[in-house]
């Protein structure tokens, strides 16, 4: 390998590397190795263009190698590497910060940086339980979640998760955690685009709980606004609204997980924007640093922030990670949000919503196609399972759309499209043809 060549042929072994969230076995036999991207392609190992159907895993959203965002992770690692955080500070770090709150229109006084979803959902989680403690109500400790919720792969994430396979073979994970019910209904919405009709009362569920366990044990309740890695399920009109009122008459945190969400992926800056809810505090990742450097991010409404400033003098909260608010991650965060305001790119996103939505609509009635939704730009499609054999089918058109030069996720049987938020139209009409080219020929 030199310089130019950094990566760009084939492994001479692909055995060492156990590899996250994949079929390793079935992986190594066929490889699909991406060498470099630019814009809205990847290039695979063999030179074919790969469109980018997915902003690589949700993240890059203002597409890639972004110019302003190479230039200025280039020149941080060549001015401050590294820096710690911990009694010790930089100047970015705090740069960002100011920024960060701008962009979220000041909703938020405060923000906690962690290196990825994960951690940024179990520093919420933990923020939740301290400050009900540090006002005097230690006995909240439960945690709500929902089911088919993914809030990443740390234990706490894990436990108020609920997708079945992610937790099944860890244990009983952390006590004390319940789960609202999901929301998706095939029979009632499918086929719906935006938020759909049916649903709303799925929220009083969290009465239930509360009438269980007594709003005086419970700390927080975490959802996803659209769940992503479940497979895009969008919640029912009126459902974050309710879940809002209902935390609220119970003094019970209300945390939006928006890793996905955030960073404009439904043509707003976050979801607590497009669907006016404002939670209390809300987890990031992905999208903050168009993925270019591993950073994760935790928001706090100020009650939060200074309840734990009123604490007798020291330090505060006893959290954090050696890489919170590591110098590169906060260059790339201020570059991402100078191209968000620069290039446009929410308006882009709002643009080319309705084509978008077209588009995949236009996908009713091709062959095992049991659901097509749609909210900013992101889409779902729900395929028929084989009969035995659930996520087989799915799983074949990924490989085959990606054989085509089209990257999509797949998760069981569902097609998950969020692509970067700075395509054009003629990206929208690849994408489509070639998956509606797959689904045509699909077993
Ligand atoms: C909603 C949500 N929360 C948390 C995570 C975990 O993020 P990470 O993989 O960066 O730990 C993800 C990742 O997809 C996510 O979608």
């Amino acid at each position: 390998m030199n310089e130019s060549g950094l990566g760009r042929a084939r492994p001479a072994s692909m055995s060492s590397f156990w590899m996250p969230f994949t079929n390793n076995r079935d992986f190594k036999t066929q490889p699909r190795l991406l060498v470099s991207a630019e814009g809205m392609y990847y290039k695979d190992v063999d030179g074919n263009q790969v469109l980018d159907g997915t902003a690589g895993l949700w993240c890059v959203n203002c597409g890639h190698a972004q110019p302003k965002i190479v230039a200025a992770v280039s020149e941080m690692v060549g001015t401050l590497d590294f820096a710690p955080t911990f009694q010790m500070g930089h100047p970015v770090a705090f740069e960002l910060a100011e920024q960060l709150m701008e962009y979220t229109g000041h909703k938020f006084g405060h923000v906690f940086y962690t290196n990825s979803g994960s951690e940024a959902v179990d520093t919420a989680l933990k923020m939740a339980l301290a400050y009900h403690k540090a006002r005097g109500e230690g006995g909240r400790t439960r945690l709500i979640g929902r089911e088919r919720g993914y809030h990443g792969v740390g234990f706490g994430g894990l436990s108020v998760g609920g997708i079945g396979p992610n937790r099944k073979s860890f244990g009983p994970l952390l006590p004390g955690t319940d789960h609202l019910p999901h929301t998706h209904n095939l029979a009632k919405n499918a086929f719906s685009r935006g938020e759909p009709e049916h649903g709303m009362e799925l929220a009083d569920e969290l009465e239930r709980l509360v009438a269980l366990h007594d709003a005086s044990t419970i700390a927080a309740v975490i959802v996803e606004p659209v769940a992503g890695s479940t497979g895009v399920l969008i919640p029912p009109k009126g459902y974050l609204n309710r879940l809002r009122e209902i935390c609220t008459k119970h003094g019970i945190l209300l945390i939006f997980d928006e890793v996905i969400t955030g960073f404009g992926r439904l043509g707003a800056p976050f979801a607590t924007d497009y669907f006016g809810v404002e939670p209390d505090m809300m987890t990031t990742a992905k999208g903050i640093t168009n993925g270019t450097v591993p950073m994760g991010a935790v928001f706090s409404k100020k009650f939060i922030h200074d309840t734990f400033m009123e604490a007798p003098p020291g330090i505060e909260l006893f959290h954090g990670y050696t890489y919170s608010g590591h110098p590169l991650a906060c260059a790339a965060s201020l570059a991402t949000l100078q191209v968000f305001k620069e290039q446009q790119v929410l308006e882009n996103a709002r643009r080319l919503q309705p084509y978008w939505e077209d588009a995949i609509h236009s996908l009713k009635g091709l062959p095992h196609v049991i659901d097509l939704r749609s909210i900013g730009l992101v889409a779902g499609i729900e395929l028929q399972s084989i009969p035995g054999k659930p996520g087989a089918r799915a799983y074949n058109a990924f490989k085959k759309a990606f054989a085509d030069g089209l990257l999509t996720r797949v998760t069981g049987d569902i097609i998950a499209l969020s692509p970067p938020l700075v395509l054009e139209k003629q990206h929208i009409d690849e994408m489509f043809g070639k998956l509606a080219a797959v689904l045509k020929n699909l077993d």
